[in-house]
């Protein structure tokens, strides 16, 4: 495994109590960074908090990310525990189940765009002011392959995840001169918990349509999240990596 410097910085990753941005916490910690752990689920946040603590200094705050009150609040009690926010990881998604456009209904579909786009758009608004005021900053979103393609039975998660691409793009051109670099990774599927919430036929459906024939590893997904946070991500702004197994095919 390649070797990423993060030494002395401080990742804050939302979404870290599980999954992929648990997998990107460890990487990071093994990497020499400090991490800041932001989750709604306060109990899976304490063990995963427990446990990740073994590698370095992990804190940890609950918070609904579509709240803008407390993720004002995270931010400032990250920069008082950690003295700075080096990273921002925006991992923390839901999927609203599976379902033709016609049939899920509004208040779930408003839900998914609450926590997978405006959850983003309210911790980079919160972040950047610090990360200016640092002159230094790296920001990865994590989006999908589904916010590219479009996944049937599943409009409001693509269209959650194409707006945090067309987040990703703006902020990207508007920080380019700041040492602020804003990425996304479109991930392909993951065996996570966020299965859970998906039906076996859109599972199956997800499989089919990836070359490598294989779900994606959260470790894998979290080698190019962490080299888009690091140092060595220099003149990539703005832009969407790929993680789908040569299932994108732009
Ligand atoms: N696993 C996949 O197949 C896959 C594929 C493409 C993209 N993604 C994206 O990757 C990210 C991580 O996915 P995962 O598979 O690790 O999912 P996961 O369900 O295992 O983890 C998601 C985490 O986000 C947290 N979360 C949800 N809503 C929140 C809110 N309002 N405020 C704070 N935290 C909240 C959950 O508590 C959970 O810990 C998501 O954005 C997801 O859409 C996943």
């Amino acid at each position: 495994m390649n070797k990423i410097d993060l030494e002395g910085r401080v990742v804050a990753i939302t979404g870290g109590a599980r999954g992929i941005g648990y997998a990107v916490a460890q990487r990071a910690l093994n990497s020499g960074a400090s991490v800041a752990l932001w989750d709604v689920d306060a109990e899976r946040l304490a063990r995963s908090q427990r446990e990740l603590g073994e590698l370095g200094k992990v804190s940890a705050v609950t918070v609904d990310l579509t709240q803008e009150a407390a993720v004002a609040q995270a931010v400032e009690q990250t920069v008082a525990g950690h003295g700075a926010i080096d990273v921002l990881i925006n991992c923390a998604g839901i999927t609203g189940g599976n379902g033709a456009t016609w049939e899920l209904d509004p208040d779930v579909w408003r839900r998914v765009i609450d926590v997978n786009l405006i959850g983003p758009y309210l911790t980079c608004r919160a972040v950047v002011p610090q990360m200016l005021k640092q002159g230094y900053g790296r920001i990865v979103n994590i989006a999908s392959v589904a916010g590219k393609e479009g996944n049937p039975n599943a409009s409001h998660y693509s269209a959650s995840k194409a707006g945090l691409i067309g987040l990703t793009k703006s902020l990207g051109k508007e920080l380019a001169t700041r040492n602020i670099l804003v990425n996304a990774v479109a991930p392909a599927a993951a065996k996570t918990e966020i299965f859970d919430s998906m039906s076996q036929q859109h599972i199956d459906y997800m499989l089919s349509k990836i070359p490598m024939n294989r779900f994606l590893l959260p470790e894998e997904a979290a080698s190019l999240i962490l080299w888009l946070s690091s140092e060595d991500c220099a003149f990539s702004t703005g832009s969407v990596f790929d993680l789908s197994g040569g299932r994108a095919t732009y």
